[in-house]
């Protein structure tokens, strides 16, 4: 498995806090399958930077250790980048780059609204050739409210990353439910952990898909790992289109 969201570098963010933590984290990783991971520490969000060229020195730091100490997972850089003022500039100054320099980069929204200049980015994103993934969906409230808002953001060229959790049920029955319900109407094209930590936050990534493969059956599990794939080799992905919720048949008789 690859999982594209990861908060495994240490001492940077809210995710890791020290190279042992790092270290427990990537054999759990290991333990339930992922390969290869992509660090995704937070920048701009008012809390965290976390620029490019820093990222990727510890990435790579933390590769020489896994290498050391034998655990076979790849680390490859990325970023989780909140939607930003200067998030243009600062991606030509190239402090903000891709998910392992692919064309896919990973954006956050704050969990209260869209942001407002959302549509502008997408499409000067577009221009440049890279296709904005949004982190987690899912626990935006102006989503939640209404998921016609992220058709809309597909429709403009954006992709959507769930978060394993979520359909796990961590962040409760109702965030769960409108999780399987997102991906059963075609508006999420990735599944990742967003691993913070091995207490609250693990990967659990496996877990999702199982729940995926049972719910809306094998073939979603088979275009999620399929479209992660594709950010490691800088490929289109074949998107699915988004559909309306079928009606229960019971809803005809109410
Ligand atoms: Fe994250």
């Amino acid at each position: 498995m690859i999982d594209i969201h990861s908060h495994i570098l240490p001492g940077i963010d809210d995710g890791s806090q020290s190279m042992e933590e790092s270290i427990d984290m990537a054999k759990a990783a290991v333990a339930e399958g992922i390969k290869t991971i992509i660090a995704t520490p937070h920048h701009a969000n008012g809390r965290y930077d976390n620029e490019a060229d820093d990222v990727q020195r510890r990435v790579l730091q933390l590769n020489q250790r896994l290498s050391i100490e034998d655990i076979p997972l790849k680390v490859l850089p990325g970023q989780e980048i909140r939607v930003y003022n200067q998030l243009l500039r600062d991606l030509e100054q190239r402090k903000v780059r891709t998910l392992d320099e692919s064309n896919y980069i990973l954006i956050e929204f704050p969990t209260s609204k869209i942001p407002n200049d959302i549509s502008n980015l997408l499409h000067e994103l577009r221009v440049l050739g890279i296709t904005a993934i949004i982190a987690h969906p899912e626990r935006n409230a102006e989503i939640l409210k209404d998921l016609n808002a992220l058709e809309e953001l597909i429709e403009q060229g954006a992709l959507a990353q769930m978060t394993s959790h979520s359909l796990n049920g961590l962040f409760g029955a109702k965030i769960k439910d409108i999780s399987l319900e997102m991906c059963e109407r075609n508006l999420v094209h990735f599944i990742a952990s967003d691993a913070h930590n091995l207490t609250q936050r693990g990967f659990e990534l496996a877990r999702a898909y199982e729940y995926i493969s049972k719910q809306l059956g094998a073939d979603y599990t088979i275009y999620y790992q399929d479209n992660a794939q594709a950010i490691l080799e800088s490929r289109d992905i074949q998107i699915w289109e988004p559909v309306q919720k079928q009606k229960k048949w019971y809803a005809f008789w109410k």
